[in-house]
């Protein structure tokens, strides 16, 4: 309940993502960053196998830091530093990309989420969240805040710029892959246009 409660107020609405996600099964999140993701799926979801992936050393330290003080009971994460350009070709009962794709020009995008739908296993599902580009005002904010992340601060590596593809670009890519895909925002109660896709094989 607590961590519920921690999330809540981060700025990316975890629990919603989290719901998307099957209960059990092989789970693997893209872009992982510090690990708070994964870390909030596998604890939230102990029959769930996480594996976090991250291009970025560092942070995948301190995802694997903060595993390592799990108790063995929920030591079902893991964390794995990964090449620029790599893919998934492991099977997944599901794939998780919060916050990446804005990262990566659009054609890596698209090779990025075809990689990870040839992955899912049959029933699988691929979540992802990313920011829409509406409404106009908290997509503004956005890229304010992003800017600075990636070109002041260098919280987040962003050194190929920033690319906000349209919600319905992403559903025509996914729905090219032969994946069902529900398209939503979330972004209520939120200053930034938070948007969910939910790609099922
Ligand atoms: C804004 S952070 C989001 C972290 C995490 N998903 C979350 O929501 O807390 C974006 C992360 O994507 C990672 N990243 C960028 N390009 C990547 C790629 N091609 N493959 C894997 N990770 C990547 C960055 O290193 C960074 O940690």
């Amino acid at each position: 309940m607590r961590l519920h409660t921690a999330v809540r107020w981060r700025t990316c609405p975890f629990p919603l993502v989290e719901a998307a996600v099957p209960r059990e099964g092989r789970v693997l999140e893209v872009g992982c960053g510090h690990g708070l993701l994964s870390l909030f799926l596998a604890l939230s979801g102990p029959a769930r196998q996480v594996q976090g992936v991250d291009v970025d050393d560092a942070k995948v330290d301190a995802a694997l830091e903060a595993a390592g003080r799990l108790g063995p009971s929920d030591a079902h994460v893991s964390f794995v530093t990964v090449a620029k350009g790599w893919l998934p070709e492991e099977p997944a009962d599901a794939i998780v990309i919060a916050d990446v794709l804005y990262l990566l020009a659009p054609g890596e995008q698209r090779r990025l989420l075809a990689a990870c739908a040839g992955c899912l296993a049959p029933g699988g599902v691929l979540v992802i969240k990313e920011v829409a580009t509406e409404p106009r005002w908290k997509f503004r904010w956005n890229q304010v805040q992003e800017t600075l992340s990636t070109r002041v601060l260098g919280i987040t590596e962003g050194g190929g710029g920033l690319h906000f593809v349209p919600p319905a670009s992403m559903v025509g890519w996914l729905s090219d892959e032969d994946l069902d895909v529900e398209s939503r925002p979330i972004d209520r109660g939120y200053p930034w246009p938070h948007h969910l896709l939910v790609a099922r094989r």
